[in-house]
């Protein structure tokens, strides 16, 4: 079943009813100023942290769910609702909202009125802008009266919920109902001391009347549902002392038949210098030339209309360095739309604020930043790099890092600290990928801080030789890594052993052992490790890259050796040295993860030739053979099987989720990619495609009252085989699935990926796309690529470039400015 359709030509999705299994969202902003929205308005916006400069409320579980947001009330002569279907919910005679590429259009009609909404965030500006079009479809004449609102968070979202003895006292506002521009309401709360900046909520006409209290725009005791003062049809002009402080607005509209007209909202968010943060020598007003100057930029619809379409601009420029035509419209818009959509949200917002995600928990996580790169460097390599440079100075010294970061301060989060093993490599990962997307080597001469602390700074190159050291330096019994507080599973927790509840699995190590040891870091350093050594040796250390050659076999030699379990690769040894993921268990036999990571980086493969024995004695294609009849189910490929039943002190947080969900089984979407890119390596595209499309929201479309979740986006986790609501996803928009499933289809299953001295063409996406066309920039030069594709098990590329066949599947990198042709057949 399905609750809405894509429209590919515009590049949205379309919602056709309000109720959808789950709100369904979208973000707004892709620089400094973000908003979420879902396709009833709700939702809340913040300036580059949603922890610490957070605009507006929104409250997590919420009953019901999805209230509070940016909302428009229509009173039709004492008719009230809501366009967006909430908060009121009256019912609307047609609803509709357009998901699109940083902008939402919700639209919703009653009783001959309807109310089209545009929101978005202009390119280089800290605002939300909305524009409403009021449209009379009846044939009498209408007099409405709209009112706004918004609701102001504190500036710190963990303390504007937990700090009411001092918030109720704080809040404070300014009303400024003939502003240069129409109306206007100042959020101000502590501005007066310590801020420097403050939140304006405007409309591009004088307004009727204003309200800047909640309660009195509420009522006493009632809710965003039946508000007294839209209710009413009149402002109350009332003045926030402390307590909960709001913006509404009121605009009076008359139409006569078939007559429109357009209003614009601005939720600004501006700063001042601190010697000019105010009006008057009392200080007691604010300095609103930034407002006024923002407000003067969307006074008019023209100004509106022209900063929309350089947005819609701007990403038809972003897309143009990647796309495919293929004879799959599903595939084509996940790979030329949605996927590198969600690669810039998850860029933007790593794991902070989404609908699953407070903004509050976590700020930028190394490991999850870093892999987000990897889908995200061709859009825009100038920020990637700059990211990189950000992450790098939050390592510290010995080369493990913090393990998040806030996007203010740019430094380390003490409170979560440090000890996941596997961060440190995934700053290898991220640079490779840079350097072969751009080419740019003086990355690695630029001083970057160790701690955050300039005076330890030394070169970027520095940064990765301590991130590969760390692991040479950190291994266990078996010469495999120790795995630390966890690796990439953060649930795989084997010096914790925690009894107390409440205790962070995360954070608590009761007894670290120097014992438990990681199968996964192993095959990710043989993995990254390979691209260390590779940009060792571009960056003249010859000698260097060798010795890392050394230490990358041997442990590709302790991975196939301790790490085999006989059909797949273990996972782990425990404190007490005993294997985790092993048939010997009674459940957690196999896990996804290193089975996937161990062919990425070649260890196991033996034979790239499906039709012969020796490939199918390989343990490469052994390991991925077990993942598919013990992993598999329709919805994808399960973390690990059997899911634990009950709880391992030795194992931490893995256990205590019930089979079939999260990282107990659950298919955790992150990782499905890794089997997906290993299956290509082995030349069975075939199968590499069916996994692709087991996860890919597009094509889960059809079943989205099972899926639940927006089918324009991937989910972190899809319950498992052993899960009661098996194909239920959560967690939708940001997960590490965004930048890896675009890894895997752009650079694997359609099989076009930047290396350091040319692009490889080596598609391997079996018989299902006979044929199809890649248009790739990098490096200033085009290619379009062409391929006929048998889609034969084992069958590899044969390219012809401008005419000319060449030897290999690698095209050296052209001039910029030329295009180059290649012909693909496989
Ligand atoms: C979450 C974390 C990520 C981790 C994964 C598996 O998605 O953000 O860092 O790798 O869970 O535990
Ligand atoms: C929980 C989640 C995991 C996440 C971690 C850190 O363990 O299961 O996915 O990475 O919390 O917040």
């Amino acid at each position: 079943m399905r609750f809405g359709h894509f429209d590919d030509e515009a590049r949205e999705y379309v919602i056709t009813t309000p109720h959808t299994p789950y709100p369904w969202i979208n973000y707004l902003g892709s620089q400094e100023f973000f908003s979420l929205i879902s396709h009833q308005a709700g939702g809340y916006s913040f300036y580059r942290d949603a922890r610490m400069r957070r605009l507006t409320r929104y409250r997590y579980n919420n009953v019901p769910t999805d209230t509070g947001g940016r909302y428009l009330y229509v009173n039709d002569g004492g008719d009230v609702w809501t366009p967006s279907y909430l908060p009121v919910k009256a019912e609307l005679d047609h609803f509709e909202t357009r998901h699109g590429l940083g902008y939402t259009r919700i639209t919703g009609e009653r009783r001959g009125v309807r109310v089209e909404t545009l929101y978005f965030v202009p390119n280089g500006e800290n605002a939300e802008i909305q524009r409403i079009t009021v449209t009379n479809t009846s044939d009498a004449a209408k007099t409405l009266m709209l009112f706004t609102f918004v609701e102001f968070a504190l500036w710190n979202a963990l303390d504007d919920q937990t700090n009411y003895q001092r918030n109720l006292s704080v809040g404070e506002v300014e009303v400024e109902m003939d502003s240069p521009y129409g109306s206007a309401i100042y959020h101000k709360t502590e501005y007066r001391e310590r801020r420097n900046h403050y939140a304006v909520h405007a409309v591009n006409v004088r307004a009727a009347g204003y309200d800047t209290d909640r309660e009195a725009f509420t009522g006493e005791y009632n809710g965003l549902y039946d508000p007294q003062v839209p209710l009413s049809g009149v402002s109350g002009n009332s003045i926030a002392y402390g307590w909960y402080p709001m913006g509404s607005l009121s605009v009076p509209v008359e139409l006569a038949p078939g007559e429109s007209r357009v209003i614009t909202v601005v939720l600004g968010y501006l700063e001042n210098p601190e010697d000019q943060k105010w009006a008057d020598d009392a200080h007691q007003v604010i300095n609103k030339a930034p407002a006024h100057e923002l407000l003067a930029k969307f006074a008019t619809t023209e100004q509106v209309d022209a900063a929309f379409a350089e947005l819609g601009a701007s990403w038809t420029e972003l897309l143009s360095r990647y796309s495919v035509r293929s004879t799959d419209p599903k595939l084509d818009r996940m790979v030329n739309i949605w996927n590198q959509y969600q690669c810039m949200v998850t860029f933007n917002m790593s794991r902070s604020a989404s609908y699953f995600e407070t903004g509050i928990g976590r700020g930028m996580g190394f490991r999850d930043s870093t892999q987000d790169i990897l889908g995200f460097v061709h859009l825009v390599p100038e920020r990637a790099r700059e990211r990189i440079l950000d992450v790098a100075a939050t390592q510290f010294p010995d080369g493990s890092a913090y393990h998040q970061y806030q996007p203010l301060t740019k430094r380390g989060n003490l409170d979560v600290g440090s000890g996941f093993n596997d961060d440190p490599l995934w700053l290898v990962a991220a640079v490779a990928a840079y350097l072969k997307e751009t080419g740019d080597y003086s990355i690695l001469d630029e001083q970057v801080a160790f701690d955050n602390d300039d005076a330890l700074a030394d070169t970027l190159f520095e940064h990765l030789t301590r991130s590969f050291q760390y692991t040479v330096t950190h291994k266990g019994p078996h010469g495999l890594p120790l795995i630390g507080r966890a690796d990439w599973n953060d649930c795989l927790n084997l010096n914790c052993f925690s009894s107390t509840p409440g205790e962070s699995f995360q954070t608590t190590e009761n007894q670290s052992g120097g014992v438990a040891e990681s199968v996964f870091i192993g095959a990710q350093f043989v993995l990254y490790g390979a691209d260390y050594a590779a940009i060792a040796e571009r960056y003249g250390q010859a000698d260097v890259a060798a010795a890392a050659r050394t230490e990358i076999a041997a442990m590709k030699a302790t991975v196939e050796d301790s790490g085999w379990d006989g059909k797949w690769f273990r996972r782990a040894y425990d404190f007490y040295g005993t294997p985790i993921g092993t048939d010997e268990d009674t459940e957690g036999k196999i896990f996804i993860e290193p089975q996937g990571v161990a062919v990425m980086a070649g260890i196991g493969v033996t034979s790239t030739d499906p039709t012969t024995p020796e490939f199918a004695a390989s343990k490469a294609a052994t390991a991925l053979d077990s993942v598919g009849e013990m992993l598999g189910c329709e919805h994808g490929l399960s973390l690990v099987y059997p899911g634990y039943t009950t709880y391992r002190l030795n194992m931490g947080e893995i256990t205590t989720y019930p089979p079939g969900y999260k990282e107990n089984g659950g298919i955790f979407c992150h990782n499905n990619p890794w089997v997906i890119i290993g299956e290509t390596v082995l030349g069975r595209g075939d199968r590499a495609f069916d996994y692709y499309k087991r996860i890919t929201p597009a094509y889960r479309e059809d079943i989205s009252e099972v899926h639940k979740l927006e089918p324009y986006v991937y989910a972190q986790m899809i319950a498992g085989k052993q899960a009661a609501r098996m194909g239920e996803a959560k967690n939708s928009f940001l997960t590490g699935t965004a930048a890896w499933t675009f890894v895997a289809a752009s650079q694997y299953l359609l099989g076009v990926r930047p290396d350091y001295e040319g692009l490889v063409v080596d598609p391997q996406i079996g018989p299902e796309v006979p044929e199809f066309t890649v248009t790739r920039v990098v490096r200033g030069a085009t290619y379009e690529i062409t391929v006929r594709n048998s889609g034969t098990p084992g069958a590899r590329a044969r390219l012809t470039v401008d005419g000319n066949p060449i030897e290999g599947r690698l095209v050296p990198y052209a001039a910029p400015g030329t295009t180059v042709r290649v012909d693909c057949t496989v």
